[in-house]
């Protein structure tokens, strides 16, 4: 969900870098062939996070949620030379689908596509993060940020999306599902630990950014 109305999010969009054009297919085929497409990060979120990479210009990205690929590809974009990105997915066609297209790409090399459950396989990552994008299953929001802050470099940072989870998030606790309390305890861990610097942006469906100190 977007907070702001149709026109100026086209507005926003339309004074954006554009996408580039594998980005723009990626999109396009996501809406025509996969189910859930609304979980794309789309073009302005899609182009948030390669300006953070670019500015990061981390070694080492973990990205929680795969998806088709797009956010793997806009994070891809700062790399540092000899950088990685590992993007964890538990599905494995979309995963499928979003490695023939990441593999026509100058990021092929660099983007490793691990199958797994996330909770599983962060733990095995031995080296320093720079840049972590959270993802994934709402409820383990909170698990996955107690799994990689050790691991997080000082000033590397964390994004997760979808922490206003369509404005659901300023109902009372009593009423909130599993999902919507499960952001709310994640938005609020993260307002209070003294470790981090953190900004929550309205950007799409809300964007929770974490610096570590
Ligand atoms: C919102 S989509 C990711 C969208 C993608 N980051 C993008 O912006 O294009 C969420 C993904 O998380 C995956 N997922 C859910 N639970 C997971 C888990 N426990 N471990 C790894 N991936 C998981 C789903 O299979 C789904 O593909």
């Amino acid at each position: 969900m977007e907070f702001i109305t149709k026109d100026l999010s086209d507005y926003c969009e339309n004074n954006t870098s554009a996408e580039t054009d594998i980005l723009a297919q990626l999109n396009r085929e996501t809406h025509l062939k996969v189910v859930s497409p609304r979980m794309l990060s789309g073009h302005l979120q899609g182009r948030f996070l390669s300006f953070i990479s670019k500015l990061q210009q981390p070694k080492l990205v973990v990205e929680i949620g795969t998806y088709t690929g797009y956010s793997a590809l806009c994070l891809a974009e700062g790399l540092a030379e000899n950088g990685k990105l590992i993007s964890i997915d538990v599905n494995e066609e979309t995963s499928a689908f979003a490695k023939s297209f990441i593999q026509k790409t100058e990021y092929a090399n660099k983007i490793d596509l691990v199958l797994a459950d996330a909770k599983d396989y962060i733990p095995t990552i031995k080296e320093s993060i720079d840049l972590v994008f959270i993802d994934a299953d709402k409820k383990n929001y909170l698990n996955y940020y107690h799994l990689v802050i050790d691991k997080l470099n000082k000033g590397g940072l964390i994004i997760a999306d979808n922490v206003l989870w369509s404005g659901k998030i300023t109902m009372s606790e009593s009423a909130m599902d599993k999902e919507t309390l499960a952001l709310h305890q994640f938005n609020q861990f993260v307002q209070q630990d003294k470790r981090v610097e953190n900004m929550l942006l309205p950007i799409r469906d809300g964007l929770m950014v974490v610096r570590k100190k």
